[in-house]
């Protein structure tokens, strides 16, 4: 029996709740983020970036800045702009922020990067910089005069048509037909985007947060056209990511390049308004849908067509309709994405990058359909159940959408509400409860891992995976811990580096799917060594090999039992390695070396042969409005979900709740607000984009409900990450329609739209 095996049978470390093991560390200021590494004669960078969104550099006056003493150079497209190819890795298209031509694709781009002995000489020079520019009037958003849109072609993402959508429309009993909006918005990590590069005999080292150090190591390999080998890429901790440092951007090679031309190793932190367009956001979106259903409830018809915007050269999308389509019972579907490219920066992930917005279009359209039909919301979601995907017809390998939608009514006290509009109050409070469904694909990555055991009983894990703040680390720790039977505290756990064994992009929620399957195999080999050993000398000796067991620090088989520690001695030496790959069911043996050279080979939840595999999730949430100032407030919310194996209750209780209240964000504060004129982000710092804070928010329940998912994988680990803001700005504007009447339909809903 593998250990994989032995894992999804006890799970006795899985499940129970763990602090961090890096929390220590992090709290009391030990931990070393990329920009904090100690890089030996480091001189800075800084940005020169574009003032217009639309047109050309003239003339970069690069001797304002030489005439400050300590600028070391000036890179633009004049001088280095053939030295590098933009990046490839971001799916759908080009990022934008390059310095290949003189081309401007929006505001904010990189159009030169200043090195200096100092960051205030650099961020000077930057300043003193003239610059001439033949600008043309930029297209900002949608509606924009120039601003184009086309049907993105199938690849990456799908379109559906089940059925008959139209003649299901047109016979419908009931329908609902609205369009729905969500805006900009933008990452504010507290760490911010950084890139260290230092060259040594031909090799690269660059330190960066990353999400994916294979992925940036290949792009920045191919951006420079070097060897692979020839790039080191270091992340060991990541100060927020969200997303939005998935994907390899312009910046790092340039900041090699600068490197490589001064002769020294270059530093850059981008300002935090630059953060706004030298990375990836989430894009602004647009949706139309249409529901026809039954008299008493049943949907029959569903259409979803959704606008994303981007840049002028990139074709990104996220096509939330991969899910939407998947939610309810439906026999006639159809989905369209849209990309619309204005004179902005390429978008990007952002958690739940697809479900974010296109959940708040369905999920607050189904609300509408409720109200049409007088059937309670909850009770409508649950007769629009589904035991099979009504795109694929296949079965869900678990599904427990009901059992979250019960259970969370049930703690919110759903029985109590009063469907009419407004009338709920409490003195001058108009009380409005409101739910929706939350739905994430579960997604399982190639991975790799190594793992070390000492004589002295304590364990070490190399994995190039990523701690995004979401508790990986310790994750890891409890993944060895459980196969090797010892605790959690004797093992050391290290990430985020390209000289360790590699791991996929920390995105999609797959990470701990994706990880914990590559550390338990390479446990399982460590024992297959140490068993072999044992078996010819010792109490052991004479043994099955297959028939040992790892349990409390031991190795067994029936009564007989071995300390660990003798066990690795006899393998002859003070430690004993194992390596070990997993590739998930559905990817072919090539998907390793994918993995090395930078691509993703991944599963994705509704892309499996066999079935179609998610976590589900339902939330519940009471919001107040105030009679006369419009004011609204969020005093409850309950969240149920069902995930699959939870490996740390503690950290993904945390998630949840994170995700729960970034999705208060969503709702009612968060907003790029920009310039239409200029295409230009006006609010652009963690000061004037609005997010929730502690008063904004009371009593957030979380209900972990239980899911045995034997099918998913081994493990039975779906991935909860990004499902607890799924739905949630739905649930609100639902909320705020049943405390107020008024249906708003655009993100994020403020004062103004209520009086
Ligand atoms: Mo997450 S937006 O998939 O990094």
């Amino acid at each position: 029996m593998s250990d994989i095996d032995r894992l999804a049978k006890h799970q006795p470390a899985f499940g129970v709740p763990h602090v961090r093991i890096d929390g220590e560390a992090k709290v009391t200021g030990r931990v070393c983020y990329a920009s904090d590494e100690p890089v030996q004669d480091a001189v800075h960078a800084f940005l020169l970036t574009s003032s217009i969104a639309r047109g050309r550099v003239r003339r970069i006056h690069a001797e304002d800045a030489f005439a400050i003493d300590g600028v070391l150079d000036v890179l633009t497209h004049e001088n280095v702009g053939s030295e590098a190819k933009p990046p490839e890795q971001q799916a759908g298209g080009a990022t934008t922020t390059t310095l290949e031509s003189d081309r401007v694709w929006h505001d904010g781009q990189i159009i030169g990067v200043i090195v200096a002995t100092s960051y205030e000489i650099a961020r000077e020079a930057a300043q003193r910089t003239r610059i001439e520019y033949d600008e043309e009037p930029p297209s900002a958003t949608f509606g924009s005069v120039g601003a184009e849109g086309e049907r993105r072609e199938p690849g990456e993402h799908e379109d559906y048509r089940v059925g008959d959508f139209d003649a299901a429309f047109a016979a419908a009993d009931c329908r609902v037909e609205a369009i729905y909006a969500t805006p900009t918005q933008h990452h504010n990590p507290i760490e911010l985007y950084t890139t260290t590069c230092a060259w040594r005999d031909g090799t690269l080292t660059t330190w960066e947060p990353s999400q994916f150090v294979y992925g940036l190591r290949g792009n920045v390999a191919q951006q420079l056209g070097i060897e692979r080998e020839k790039v080191h890429v270091i992340s060991r901790f990541v100060g927020g990511a969200f997303g939005g440092k998935g994907n390899a951007t312009a910046r790092t090679a340039w900041i090699a390049i600068a490197a490589r031309r001064v002769g020294r190793p270059v530093k850059l932190v981008a300002t935090r308004d630059q953060s706004y367009t030298v990375a990836t956001y989430r894009a602004e979106t647009r949706h139309h849908i249409q529901l026809g259903a039954t008299r008493d409830g049943k949907l029959v018809a569903l259409r979803h067509e959704g606008w994303e915007l981007t840049s002028r050269p990139s074709m990104y999308n996220v096509s939330g309709t991969e899910t939407t389509a998947r939610m309810y019972a439906c026999p006639n579907i159809e989905t369209v994405v849209n990309v619309v490219h204005a004179d902005r920066n390429t978008p990007g992930f952002m958690r739940a990058p697809p479900e974010t917005p296109y959940m708040f279009a369905l999920e607050t359209a189904f609300d509408e359909l409720a109200v049409q039909l007088s059937i309670d919301p909850v009770e409508l979601r649950r007769r629009n159940d589904t035991a099979v995907d009504p795109v694929t017809g296949k079965p869900f390998t678990s599904r427990r959408l009901v059992a979250c939608l019960d259970a969370g009514a049930q703690r919110f006290g759903w029985a109590a509400r009063n469907p009419q509009p407004g009338s709920m109050t409490e003195g001058d409070w108009l009380i409005g409860w409101g739910c929706a469904s939350a739905a994430y694909p579960s997604n399982i990555a190639a991975s790799a891992a190594r793992v070390t055991l000492r004589a002295d009983g304590r364990a070490r894990v190399d994995i190039a995976a990523h701690d995004i703040g979401t508790g990986a680390y310790t994750v890891i720790a409890l993944t060895a811990a459980q196969c090797l039977g010892i605790e959690p505290s004797h093992v050391d756990v290290r990430v985020g580096d390209t000289d360790y064994p590699p791991a996929s992009l920390a995105a999609g929620s797959s990470h701990t799917a994706t990880i914990t399957h590559a550390v338990a195999c390479a446990c399982d080999a460590l024992r297959d060594r140490l068993a072999c050993a044992a078996a010819l000398t010792g109490p052991l000796m004479g043994r099955d090999p297959q028939a040992m067991k790892l349990a409390s620090g031991r190795l067994a088989a029936n009564d007989v039992w071995e300390p660990l520690r003798d066990a690795v001695v006899r393998t002859g030496g003070d430690t004993v390695s194992a390596e070990a790959e997993h590739i998930p069911q559905g990817l072919a043996p090539e998907a390793m070396d994918k993995l090395r050279a930078g691509k993703l080979p991944i599963v994705r939840g509704h892309q499996r042969e066999d079935a179609t595999a998610y976590a589900f999730g339902a939330h519940f949430v009471e919001v107040r409005v105030h009679r006369l100032t419009r004011e609204i407030r969020v005093p409850r919310m309950v969240g149920a979900f069902a995930s699959g194996t939870i490996v740390n209750p503690l950290t993904a209780h945390s998630q949840y709740m994170a995700g729960m209240i970034w999705g208060v964000g969503a709702a009612l504060l968060e907003e790029t607000e920009i310039d239409v004129r200029h295409a230009r982000y006006v609010n652009d710092n963690i000061s004037e984009y609005l997010i929730p804070t502690n008063a904004d928010v009371d009593q957030v329940d979380v209900i972990m409900l239980p899911d045995a998912d034997a099918q998913v994988n081994p493990l039975g680990v779906k991935g909860l990450g990004e499902i607890g803001i799924v739905g949630m700005n739905a649930a609100i504007s639902n909320a705020v329609y049943h405390a107020t009447g008024r249906r708003v339909r655009e993100l994020p809903i403020r004062i103004d739209d209520l009086v």
